[in-house]
């Protein structure tokens, strides 16, 4: 009887305890009025979003998560609820330069990006009015002579009355198509379109096709008032990936059959224990049984 309380009362500390762990919220946390004071100078425009998306993704996300609801890889704050969205802009940048337990301070980053985060973060709950978005295309050409490598992308406006318009100024990404997600190439500076709606890159060397070099370029779009588009491309400027089992080098990224050496190893030496530990527990079941059954007779 004694054994059922103690065991009850431990599941119920237990219980109670997670339940807290995962209902606490943070402290309350407030700016100083001087600086809840100070107006947001960075106007909330496509540009500053866009800015601010760049370096919610790269700066934010992993902890606030994809729409800012604090259920990232940590706890975070939520930065959706009403009593986030009442304070003021200054009050969220004294916070964000001024940092709190696992909260980063951002002191060092320039104030104009910090501002345009905070713009973000208030139009990722923004009840958003459903604007339709427009249409675009996205074309290819490739320039096979001469081993110039180069990929030009063209971004045309779909009108509603069936037209396609050059678009100017739209970001376009590159990728060589991956088994995983695409691989992102040139990299080095954004890729605006010009006024025919078009953007070049040289395609970089050295990137991994199939067993004939064969690769997949993609282009995409991914801009705030238009569909997302893409469209993909196949060249043969690929490094060749060898067939060979034994000579080929083996990485993480790579099919099953290139798998490190070290990652079987782990693996196999993983299973191999846990199996071990299986088979000695029921070994030493079956002992007890037996003994139990000499003990019988
Ligand atoms: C390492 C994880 C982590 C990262 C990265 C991070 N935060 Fe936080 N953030 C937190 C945690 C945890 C809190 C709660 C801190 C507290 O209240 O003690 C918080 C709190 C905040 C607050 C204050 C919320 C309030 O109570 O008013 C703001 C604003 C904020 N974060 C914005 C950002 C922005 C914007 C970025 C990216 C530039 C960012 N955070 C990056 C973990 C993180």
């Amino acid at each position: 009887m004694n054994l059922i309380y103690k065991t009850g009362a431990t599941i119920f500390l237990f219980l109670c305890t997670s339940f807290l762990a995962v209902s606490q919220d943070f402290p309350p946390w407030d700016a100083p009025e001087s600086a809840s004071k100070v107006q947001n100078p960075v106007e909330s425009n496509k540009e500053s979003l866009e800015a601010g998306k760049a370096f919610y993704n790269a700066a934010c996300k992993a902890c606030h998560g994809e729409k800012g609801r604090g259920d990232g890889l940590i706890k975070a704050a939520n930065l959706t609820t009403e009593k986030f969205l009442l304070q003021t802009d200054g009050a969220i940048f004294w916070k964000m330069q001024t940092g709190r337990g696992q909260m980063l301070s951002f002191k060092a980053s320039p104030p104009e990006q910090i501002w345009s985060v905070i713009n973000y973060v208030r139009n990722l709950s923004a009840k958003k009015a459903i604007i339709a978005k427009r249409n675009a295309i996205v074309q290819l050409a490739i320039n096979k002579q001469s081993g110039s490598k180069e990929v030009t992308a063209k971004i045309l406006e779909l009108t509603s009355d069936k037209q396609q318009v050059p678009l100017e100024n739209i970001k376009v990404s590159f990728f060589a198509k991956r088994y995983f997600g695409n691989m992102a190439v040139a990299v080095d500076a954004p890729h605006s379109t010009d006024a025919n709606g078009e953007t070049t890159i040289t395609f970089p060397d050295g990137i991994i096709g199939d067993e004939n070099g064969a690769l997949t370029i993609v282009a995409s779009i991914d801009d705030m008032d238009f569909n997302p588009a893409e469209t993909s491309e196949q060249v043969s400027w690929g490094l060749e990936n060898p067939k060979n089992y034994w000579t080929e080098r083996r990485s993480l990224w790579k099919n099953n059959d290139y798998v490190p050496i070290w990652l079987l190893i782990t693996f196999a030496g993983g299973a191999i224990t846990v199996w071990s530990f299986i088979i000695y527990v029921m070994f030493q079941i079956m002992k007890i049984k037996l003994i139990g059954d000499k003990l019988k007779k």
